[in-house]
């Protein structure tokens, strides 16, 4: 019972493969979506003795595979143009799983120095501490940078397609090319970027890595990770990194997953519509101190986001800060009603956090950030007008009015 013409995502649009890839009519009970699978384990052949306990092609064990997390692979594959994808319990568990991987005792990484906070604490302590990983940090949206940091013993350049949190762009074609001219991987966290937006896949990177938690999903009620790519690589994250790791997903955050993915496609087109609005519409305010968002023509990176995202949009993340001190932050979030302060990003409802002008991570972040420190806002599903009077009023309540 199953629609072999489900499993060509090639010649299917981007919204139809959100649909249907992954899904199965389920062989036991005939149901058409593939079916929650909490079962840790799986019924063994008669003769188990010659099966690879390691092995993750067949359901055998929770940690190995299994029903939901193949489901969600293989969406993922179609949804990021991979040949295949491994789904793991968090983005942290996927992006250290490429490390893990990938990299050995005095190997030396490229990493972009505005990244999420535990890529570059995994680069900057963890991974130097533990295992004598060496890691160089450059402005990654520089491609000469990149090329200048590279040594003999470079065998991974890591960066953020829209960095977390100041929107720092980097050019993925140029950087890969750089990569692969001297033998290291290439790997994306594109977190920020999801499919249809941008596939960094097809600008080269060898493999790419999206927090589930965050736009995949969509809902805020699961985590997950995964990396995608080619067959081999994705096989040797499994084996390494999965199976004898363990960040494992769970089934049922997994099948939540692929269920809150269908609905990306129409998710990211309005957030990304109302991020650019609400970006103008701040930057137009006097109170306001500066607006990240790469949709403004004031961006940095402007023009190649265009380039390279293909005009499909900018993302759904601005930052910005009032022109104030850290108090007058705290206030303007304490009086938002639509808005809600909370970490994470991507989720249906609308999130700030307030982050300050402190820590070690600041000195990459351009002068505005360091100055007033900054609101992160990753703007949700509500109607703009009513975020856009939720900002203004909190403003008013704050500053005055303009
Ligand atoms: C760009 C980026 N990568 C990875 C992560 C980590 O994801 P998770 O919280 O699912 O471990 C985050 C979390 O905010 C992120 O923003």
């Amino acid at each position: 019972m199953s629609r072999p013409d489900k499993h060509q995502p090639e010649s299917l649009e981007f919204a139809t493969v959100a649909v249907h890839a992954g899904n199965r009519i389920d062989p036991g009970t005939g149901a058409i979506r593939t079916p929650l699978v909490m079962a840790n384990s799986y019924a063994l052949p008669e003769d188990p003795s010659t099966i690879d306990w390691s092995g993750t092609d067949v359901a055998l064990y929770t940690r190995n595979s299994g029903v939901n997390q193949i489901a969600l692979q293989q969406k993922l594959a179609a949804l990021e143009g991979g040949e295949d994808a491994v789904a793991l319990a968090t983005g942290v568990a996927a992006l250290h799983a490429i490390f893990f991987t990938f990299l050995r005792s005095g190997d030396h990484v490229v990493v972009a120095d505005v990244t999420y906070e535990a890529t570059w604490r995994l680069f900057a302590e963890l991974l130097p501490d533990k295992y004598g990983i060496e890691a160089t940090f450059v402005d990654a949206s520089d491609a000469e940078a990149v090329r200048a940091a590279i040594r003999p013993r470079t065998r991974l350049v890591h960066t953020e397609t829209i960095g977390n949190p100041t929107t720092k762009i980097t050019d993925i074609a140029a950087i890969g090319r750089i990569a692969h001219e001297h033998g290291a991987l290439l790997s994306v966290d594109s977190t920020f970027t999801p499919p249809p937006l941008y596939r960094p896949l097809a600008d080269g990177a060898d493999l790419v890595v999206h927090s589930l938690t965050k736009y995949i999903n969509g809902h805020g009620d699961a985590m997950g990770g995964a990396v995608i790519g080619r067959r081999e690589l994705i096989d040797r994250i499994r084996s390494e990194a999965m199976v004898d790791v363990g960040g494992a997903i769970s089934p049922f955050n997994a099948w939540l997953i692929s269920r809150g993915s269908i609905t990306l496609p129409l998710r990211l087109a309005q957030q990304q519509a109302s991020a650019l609005t609400l970006a103008q519409h701040l930057a137009a305010d006097p109170r306001i101190a500066y607006v990240a968002h790469p949709g403004l023509p004031e961006h940095p990176q402007h023009d190649l986001a265009t380039r390279q995202f293909g005009g499909r949009g900018y993302g759904a993340m601005l930052c910005f800060a009032l022109r104030g001190d850290a108090d007058v932050q705290n206030r303007f979030v304490a009086q938002l009603k639509v808005i809600t302060s909370a970490v994470s990003l991507g989720h249906d409802e609308s999130l700030i956090v307030h982050v300050g002008t402190g820590g070690p991570r600041v000195a990459a972040y351009p002068e505005p950030f360091r100055r007033w420190g900054h609101l992160r806002f990753s703007v949700g599903l509500e109607a703009v007008e009513d975020l856009r009077a939720d900002l203004d009023a909190a403003l008013t309540a704050t500053l005055g009015p303009a």
